[in-house]
């Protein structure tokens, strides 16, 4: 058995993978292209590197039988194409909601309350900062949430407990629980102080946050992107940061990874970027890892892997 780990991980799944005498290919090491592993692969575990039909077709024409996506957003792979191979696709949901919900909340935080600017304005001897009382309460606002999955979810929970008014938008589930109001997207996006997005990038839901969805959130409003950056149109949000309409952003995911130096957003202070770091925390890297490897070896060994999306 030999399975390709394209970029580096926790060393928790790798030492399970050597323990059970798998062999492993480490691209991050060898720097071998995929292009050329892949045709000795019966497993691929891979972050953000994009599996095409084309790579999967090569690695079906070999021996390959399962990708494991180490993350939630399977954007990067073409699941449809896996599934008419008959290539299993494994992902790791569950492990990661939490790091993000967490991460969401320190964002909301950090716009609210303005660590980041403080931290300047005194290290540049501005001790009088504190004067211009900027700070924002939690209490008493709307957060809205675009997407009421395992994130979602756990945001909701989060919010509650800062006393936020909490709502959601997600035209496939049905909310039950009562201190969530669930509404459409444009009275959402009117509501709400703070709005976040926790749907999944696919085609239905690329740039669903326009220029007209950025200038419905009300003046002075926030916006946190940790899902994936093409759900947000990036030209939109700054145009609506030039005309002055919202009062900041935390951009944990961009269009382009990593953030292009010519991105325009980065002329604005108010856009804070945090380098596609939400789901990575000291729990969360170790049990990632270890899942998708698990479920990797759980197919080789022709058992049905814990979660599946091919
Ligand atoms: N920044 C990070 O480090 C990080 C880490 C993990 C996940 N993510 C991103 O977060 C996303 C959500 O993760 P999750 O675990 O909550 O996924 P999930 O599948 O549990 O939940 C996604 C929710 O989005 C909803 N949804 C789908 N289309 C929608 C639309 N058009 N409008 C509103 N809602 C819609 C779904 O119904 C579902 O309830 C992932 O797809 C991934 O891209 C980012």
């Amino acid at each position: 058995m030999k399975v390709v780990i394209v970029e580096k991980i926790h060393e928790s799944g790798i030492d399970f993978l050597r323990k059970n005498n798998v062999n492993l290919e480490l691209l991050y090491e060898s720097k071998k292209p995929l292009e050329e592993a892949i045709t000795e692969a019966d497993g691929v575990i891979v972050r953000l590197a994009r599996i095409t039909e084309q790579l999967l077709k090569i690695g079906k024409r070999n021996s390959l039988k399962v990708v494991a996506k180490h993350g939630v957003g399977v954007d990067n792979i073409d699941v449809e194409a896996a599934k008419n191979l008959g290539i299993r696709v494994v992902y790791t949901p569950d492990v990661m909601a939490n790091a993000v919900a967490e991460f969401t909340l320190g964002a909301i935080l950090m716009l609210a309350k303005k660590f980041d600017k403080y931290n300047l304005e005194v290290r540049n001897g501005r001790w009088n900062v504190r004067y211009t009382a900027e700070n924002i309460e939690i209490k008493g606002k709307t957060i809205g949430i675009i997407g009421y999955g395992r994130i979602g979810k756990r945001v909701a929970e989060l919010s509650r407990c800062f006393g936020a008014t909490v709502l959601v938008y997600d035209p496939y589930v049905k909310v039950q629980e009562d201190f969530v109001y669930q509404t459409e997207l444009p009275v959402l996006l009117r509501k709400s102080d703070f709005v976040t997005i926790h749907a999944p990038l696919t085609k239905a839901t690329f740039h669903m946050i326009g220029l007209k969805e950025l200038r419905l959130i009300k003046q002075g409003g926030f916006i946190i992107n940790t899902a994936r950056g093409g759900i947000m149109d990036e030209d939109a949000l700054c145009q609506v940061f030039s005309e002055g309409g919202l009062r900041g952003a935390v951009l944990d995911t961009t269009e382009n990874e990593p953030v292009r130096l010519d991105n325009q957003l980065l002329k604005f202070d108010n856009v804070i970027f945090t380098a596609h770091t939400a789901g990575l925390t000291d729990v969360s890297v170790n049990e990632e890892s270890l899942l998708a490897c698990k479920q990797v070896f759980q197919v080789l060994n022709g058992e049905e892997p814990t979660y599946a999306l091919a």
